[in-house]
Order: C-alpha cells, then structure tokens, then sequence
C-alpha cells in the first residue's frame, strides 16, 4: 500500500513528499464532465457509485497519494433541518434568521439520514484495495454557520458576522450545534472507512483574531478534539488564515493546511513548528507553462525542506479550465524533485 500521505502525517520518515490537491475530483477533468452530463451535482453526492466513481478519476489518471471523499461541506446540514440546492455554489431555501430557527435545528443519526456518505466510503474502500489511503471531511462550525445565516455564499458575509456581534449567545448556540452534528457525521465517516479527516474553514479569513479565537477556533478545536478518539489524523484547513496562525496554534489537529499568501517556513515559525503543514502553490500558477510549474513546485518543496512534515497540496482547490496537464506535470515535479531532495542528491 502507498501510505505515504499517512506516515507524513504521523511525522514518520517518507521517501518523497506525498502530494494531493484539493477539490481534484472536478471540473478541470473530462470525465469528470462527462458523467456531470448525464447527472447533476446532488444526485451525484447522493449516488454511491457515481460518487465513488469520481473520486478514483483523479487516482486513476493522476497518480495522487491520497483520494478524497467526493461529497461536500453542505451535505450534513440537510439532516439539521435546510434544503440546499447549488446554484453552482450552496443555497439554502431557508436560513437562519432567528433565534428559534436555531432552537428548530435538528441533531440526528447521520448513518440514517445521509447512508450514501457511509456508503460511497465503504465502495471506495474496497475499490482503492489499499491503493491509497482515503480522506473524509466535513465542513468547520463558523463556515456552516456563514451559509445558514447568509444563505449563499457572500463576499463579507455580514449575515453571520452580525450575529456574532450583535447576538453573541445566539451565534454561539448556534455553533455549538453544528460542532456536535459535525462530529457526529465525521466519526461515522471514519467507521465507514475514512483513514484520515479534513475540516475545512473556507471562510474563518473574515474575523479578526479576537472573533476568530471565540467563534471560529473554539467550535472548529471542540470538533476536532471529539475526534481525536477516533485514531485517525486530523487536518485543519482555514483559508486566508495568515493573521491567525498564532491563533490556530491551538486548534488540536496534527496537519495544518496553508494556503499560498504566506510561505510554508513563515507559517511554520507562526504555529512554533508544532505541525506537519499541508500545501502551498498558488492553484493557478498551473495555468503557466510546466517548466514554470516545476520550478515553482520546487520552491515549495525547498520551502517545506525544515519542516516537522509537508503534504504538497495547493494553497486551496485546483480550479475549473486548469489544464490536465498541468497537473500531471506538478505531480511528476513534486516526485521527482522531493525524491532527490530526500536521497541527498538534490
Ligand atoms: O476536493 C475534492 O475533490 C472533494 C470534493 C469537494 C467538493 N466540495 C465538491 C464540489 C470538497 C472537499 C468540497 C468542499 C467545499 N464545498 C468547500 C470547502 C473548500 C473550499 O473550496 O473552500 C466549500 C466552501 C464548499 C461549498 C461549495 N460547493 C461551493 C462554494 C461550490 C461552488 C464551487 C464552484 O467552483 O462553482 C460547491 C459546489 C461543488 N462542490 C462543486 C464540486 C466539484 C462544483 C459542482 C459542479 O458543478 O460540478
């Protein structure tokens, strides 16, 4: 088995960097295309096959060291209570507006109300045969709670934003319910099978560091810490978090994910290289030509060499009309130069 993306993540000795992208499993691909065609985006969350299907697409072409759950960060707040729909990003029929519609949300058994998760884990389990290990992930309490109160995604978000302020006991009641939902549905996406846990915190970059540490870091920490039991390594990912790394020192998982703002050695001086990092190349230097992508992957690499432990990744996900081969260049980069960096030769 290629468990390189595991040992990196337990700071064990790897032989290169292993390297996955997020969002891989998508649009830049053709097949990928090719069976959103023939279906749309919910029923292709919500049909194990199809879902499976498209997240070996990546594996299979591109060689990446670890697969991720094709699903998304919405999927677990239809059993809270909402309908959403995507329109191509989240909307959600009824949001947040007062407090009984928080009081209103529901806390429920995931494997009953979302069983195409568990399911789709257990088929790509089977079908990777240990090929690569499989990420599950889920998203972070502050950036559920930015679409249940805006209702779509928003530039500022003010929705939630002025919640936090205005109503603060509200804001954190609100939080709190998503944080126990989220474990709930992630430590049964690791009984389905999921080898390791990503949160995402797409949207924390919009507090400062006081509202950050009371609101974004406490709820995203309580999650994280109620899936510690589960043996698995955990990843926290806050995009345009760079002015609150010192914050995110404390968020209690083992791999911290860093987007492309600030450089991997930076980062690490700011958590006290307390974490194995995960990133950081810009998604669209992948529109340069490949000798560009090489080289740039190269800096990253030789950024990460003093690390704890690096996962190349991009700094946040591979976007639509990125050329195939771009990446396939990146990740030939990333093997071949983090191999001679490792064996001493480089
Ligand atoms: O990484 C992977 O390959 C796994 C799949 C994945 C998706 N969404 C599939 C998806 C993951 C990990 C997510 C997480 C997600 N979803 C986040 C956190 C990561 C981030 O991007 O910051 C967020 C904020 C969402 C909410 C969301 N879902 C948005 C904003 C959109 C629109 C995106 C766009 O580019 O139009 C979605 C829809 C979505 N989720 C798509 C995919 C492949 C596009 C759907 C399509 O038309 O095929």
């Amino acid at each position: 088995m290629n468990d390189l993306f595991l040992r990196a993540c337990r700071r064990e000795p790897v032989e290169r960097t292993p390297i996955w992208i997020m969002r891989q499993a998508g649009r830049y691909l053709p097949e990928y295309r090719a069976v959103r065609e023939k279906v749309d985006f919910v029923t292709l969350c919500k049909t194990p096959e199809l879902a499976a299907e498209v997240t070996l697409q990546p594996i299979d072409r591109l060689n990446f060291d670890a697969a991720i759950l094709f699903s998304d960060i919405m999927v677990p707040v239809e059993p809270m209570g909402f309908k959403v729909s995507f329109e191509p990003g989240p909307v959600i029929d009824r949001p947040v507006r007062t407090p009984d519609d928080i009081d209103r949300m529901r806390l429920s058994d995931p494997e009953e109300e979302v069983p195409f998760v568990y399911e789709t884990i257990r088929i790509l389990r089977q079908e990777l045969a240990d090929r690569v290990p499989l990420i599950g992930f889920g998203g972070a309490p502050f950036t559920l709670a930015a679409y249940l109160v805006e209702g779509r995604g928003s530039k500022n978000f003010e929705g939630i934003k002025r919640l936090i302020f205005a109503d603060p006991g509200s804001a954190h009641r609100l939080l709190e319910k998503i944080a126990e939902a989220t474990i709930r549905y992630l430590a049964a996406q690791v009984r389905a099978g999921a080898q390791a846990l990503q949160l995402f915190d797409s949207w924390a970059g919009l507090l400062g560091r006081a509202e950050y540490e009371e609101f974004g870091l406490r709820h995203a920490r309580r999650v994280l810490d109620g899936l510690r039991e589960t043996g698995v390594p955990l990843i926290y990912f806050a995009l345009n978090s760079s002015h609150l790394l010192h914050e995110i020192r404390h968020c209690g998982a083992d791999v911290v994910g860093v987007d492309w703002r600030l450089p991997l050695n930076e980062a690490s001086e700011r958590l006290e290289h307390r974490f194995v990092l995960q990133g950081n190349l810009d998604p669209t230097v992948l529109f340069a030509p490949p000798e560009q992508v090489g080289r740039q992957a190269a800096r990253v690499l030789d950024l990460a060499s003093g690390l704890p432990g690096h996962i190349f990744n991009l700094g946040h996900g591979v976007l639509p009309g990125t050329p195939v081969e771009s990446v396939q260049a990146l990740v030939e980069a990333v093997r071949t130069t983090s191999a001679r960096m490792s064996d001493g030769s480089g």
